[in-house]
């Protein structure tokens, strides 16, 4: 079946200065993800013919961003009716082509909302007597900041008033504007030509793009969507709102698919986050971006994890650091106070307590002892570690890069590694071990008759 298509357009050239911050608000992360990219993954399912992302000026890491989405520049930010006006020569293409049924306008600062409610939202619009508006329409908990949707005697839509310009009696109307907006394309353009900026922030309003069809006798419509989704997240306050809702669907999803979690409420998942099945998380780990976690994993409390990818059968922590390009094959061991950085664990291998590895790469069945650590930076570059398989680095031992120790081989205690170990040589490279006997009670002796 070929559904007609729209074109969605995302506002996010606000100055965001209820956020105090110096970058743009829609690069402020979610689930380690800046907020605008949830907005272009809930689009994505939902195919758009075009999408624009309207920036400000000086905006061009919020343009790395939504890449490839193309953008637009709206200088000085003048309101939101201004925004999507400025977005025209982007969709003029697919507007002349007549290809799109709707003009969707979404704000880059609800992160939460979900393919489903954007979905509906332009079902209402399309829905039998289509409409010229469809506005999606929440019930907050605290509607003070937001718009309220005023609806006329038969069940339509009227007009959106500001909280600022609302009257007591329009304040206390709790359906709320939740920053959604299906448009008919026909229309789009010429409605949206017609906002003026008669009102206390002498800004163009979007919402007053409602009361200007009414006047024509178009008619408009709300659909009202979970509450929970329309969130608009325009102080850190809010930021953290945001997240806590995030985190609590990520965990939902997480467990659904197969993995434990513990204490999920203790658990930090990023948008990225990849769990397989038989997967035990245990309370108090982190998540960072790009983890991909195989099945019959387990994660012990307080671990940390950033960009790793973990095979089948691994144990990782109590107090395990998994860095960006740390890969662990099956049934790796790391350990309490194991830093891992760009290196492969080989299948089976043990690193069972405070080690740092980085830059290296350790070959199948090898067992790193307590206290080893790559020394894989002279101050100025970085250097390789190549260890074999089979091999047995002694504890406290410091493998000086760049260096190799080769399959089978033994590397004593202590040692400082600074030449390659040939394979299945035992290699000792620590100052030899003097013992005096009777020195330290002549010692002691000598001492004490001196302070006695
Ligand atoms: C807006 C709505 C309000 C609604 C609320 C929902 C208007 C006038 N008000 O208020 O009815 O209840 O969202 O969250 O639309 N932006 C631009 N250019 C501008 C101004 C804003 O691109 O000139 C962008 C912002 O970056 C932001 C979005 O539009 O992503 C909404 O702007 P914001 O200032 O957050 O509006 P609210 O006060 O939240
Ligand atoms: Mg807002």
């Amino acid at each position: 079946m070929n559904r007609p298509r729209f074109a969605a357009v995302i506002l996010a050239a606000g100055e965001g200065t209820r956020f105090n911050s110096a970058i743009p608000k829609v690069l402020h992360e979610i689930a380690g993800q800046p907020m605008i990219r949830h907005m272009l993954e809930a689009l994505r399912p939902l195919a758009p013919a075009a999408t624009v992302v309207v920036l400000g000026q000086g905006m061009e890491a919020a343009a790395r961003a939504v890449a490839p989405a193309p953008t637009v520049i709206q200088s000085p930010p003048r309101g939101t009716g201004d925004a999507v006006r400025a977005s025209r020569p982007l969709l003029a293409e697919c507007l002349a082509r007549g290809d799109i049924d709707d003009v969707l306008v979404l704000y880059g600062d609800t992160p939460l909302l979900r393919s489903e409610s954007i979905a509906e939202l332009i079902d209402a619009r399309r829905r039998s007597p289509a409409v010229a508006v469809a506005v999606a329409g929440f019930r907050p908990a605290d509607p003070a900041p937001y718009g309220r949707l005023v609806e006329g005697r038969n069940g339509g839509l009227s007009r959106i008033v500001e909280a600022r310009d609302a009257d007591p009696e329009e304040r206390a109307i709790g359906l709320c504007n939740g920053g959604m907006m299906a448009i008919a394309a026909r229309h789009a353009f010429a409605l949206l030509d017609r906002i003026g900026n008669d009102n206390q922030q002498r800004e163009f309003y979007l919402t007053d793009i409602v009361a200007i069809a009414r006047s024509d006798a178009l008619a408009c419509r709300v659909a009202e969507l979970p509450a929970e989704e329309l969130l608009g997240v325009n102080t850190r306050a809010e930021l953290a709102a945001a997240e806590a809702v995030m985190q609590q669907r990520l965990r939902r999803r997480a467990m659904e698919r197969g993995a434990t979690l513990v204490a999920p409420e203790t658990v930090f998942l990023c948008a990225d986050t990849e769990l397989g099945r038989d997967v035990v998380v245990e309370p108090n780990v982190v998540f960072g971006p790009g983890v991909k976690v195989a099945d019959n994993v387990r994660i012990r409390s307080f671990s940390h994890l950033e960009g790793a990818e973990i095979a089948a059968g691994a144990i990782v922590g109590p107090f395990a650091r998994l860095r960006p390009g740390a890969v662990l094959e099956a049934d790796v061991h790391v350990g309490n106070f194991v830093e891992i950085k760009a290196t492969r664990l080989g299948a089976g291998v043990k690193a069972s307590h405070l080690s740092y590895l980085g830059d290296s790469d350790i070959g199948a069945g090898t067992n790193i002892g307590a206290g080893t650590i790559t020394c894989n930076y002279d101050g100025f570059n970085k250097f390789r570690t190549i260890i074999g398989e089979h091999a047995f680095i002694g504890s406290n031992t410091a493998l000086v890069a760049p260096v190799s120790v080769g399959d089978g081989a033994y590397v004593a205690t202590g040692s400082v590694v600074t030449a390659d170990v040939p394979a299945d040589a035992l290699t000792i490279a620590r100052a030899r071990q003097i013992d005096k006997p009777g020195r330290a009670r002549e010692l002691r002796a000598r001492l004490q008759g001196k302070n006695g």
